[in-house]
């Protein structure tokens, strides 16, 4: 399959030029192709007559979206629009993804695929704009949530715990629930999905929920460190976007694809960083 990916700077986008090594990838980053820009994009669809657009190219500053929603919405509904036009327009299938954070975060159980959305932030109403926008334009869409994303390439909240691991104690917030998803297990699921052409809208996260104050005892476990994690209710760590609490996903589409446990996807991570 010929895969025109967009966003291949960020961390999906390092784990898949990793794992689609079947495909051939025509890989572009942010200053080779920004997606706010149609003609841009129309151009390169041109000339790479793909299989399929993945775009795993977004504006992923959550609490600063608050501050500048119009740079939130550019990246993260009218550049998938922009792709949205450009592959309809031809007939290919065109794979985004999404977020947790179009859901409120208010649930006690899993989300799946048919709850309905109900962000609660810029960056969570950008995103779901986004979908929309996809969905609209383009029946041949794949739509991907996931949640708590991290790699050893790129910036995320594993990363930042596990540089901090070396003070005595670390404070960690212990009302906060989600699904953490290692970008290589993800890669490898969207590798799957998009040969199905079942498209639609998936939930594909690491498998089981843990709470931030559980997921970095387990980080600490595994890198045999001995750092006090103290746990804290999200209060005492206030931020400008308001983060869904729960933010556990999971799927009833058909095929339905899962992810190894959460657990196995730290484990490599730890491995694939010593
Ligand atoms: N990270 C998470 O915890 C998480 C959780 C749930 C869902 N997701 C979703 O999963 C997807 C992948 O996330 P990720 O963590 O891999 O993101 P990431 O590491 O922040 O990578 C996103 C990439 O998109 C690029 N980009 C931003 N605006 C662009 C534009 N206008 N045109 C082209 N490229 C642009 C960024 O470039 P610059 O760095 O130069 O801006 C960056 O390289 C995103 O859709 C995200 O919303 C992420």
């Amino acid at each position: 399959m010929h895969i025109l990916l967009t966003g291949a700077g960020g961390q999906l986008g390092h784990a898949i030029q990793g794992i689609f090594s079947n495909h051939e990838v025509f890989a572009y980053d942010r200053q080779q192709l920004d997606i706010t820009h149609l003609e841009a994009i129309r151009a390169s669809v041109a000339t790479h007559t793909p299989d399929l657009v993945l775009n795993a190219a977004a504006y992923n500053a959550v609490d600063q979206a608050e501050r500048d929603p119009e740079a939130a919405y550019r990246g993260n509904a009218l550049g998938p629009r922009n792709l949205a036009l450009a592959t309809a327009a031809r007939g290919i299938p065109l794979l985004h993804m999404s977020t947790n954070y179009v859901f409120d975060g208010l649930s006690h159980r899993p989300y799946h695929e048919f709850d309905v959305p109900h962000p609660q932030s810029v960056y969570g109403q950008s995103k779901l704009a986004g979908e929309e926008a996809v969905r609209a334009l383009n029946p041949k869409h794949y739509i991907v949530r996931t949640s708590w994303l991290y790699h050893t390439h790129g910036n995320n909240f594993i990363k930042t715990m596990r540089a901090l691991s070396q003070q005595p104690e670390v404070r960690v917030v212990d009302d906060q629930f989600g699904s953490p998803t290692y970008a290589p297990h993800l890669a490898a699921a969207l590798a799957r999905l998009v040969t199905t052409e079942a498209f639609g809208t998936y939930h594909i996260a690491g498998r089981g929920g843990t709470s931030r104050f559980d997921l970095i005892q387990t980080l600490y476990a595994l890198l045999g460190v001995r750092s006090q994690v103290k746990s804290i209710p999200s209060a005492e760590m206030p931020r400008l976007a308001k983060c869904p609490s729960y933010a556990v996903l999971t799927t009833l589409q058909e095929p339905a694809i899962h992810l190894p446990p959460w657990q196995d996807g730290l484990a490599q991570f730890v491995q694939s960083a010593l």
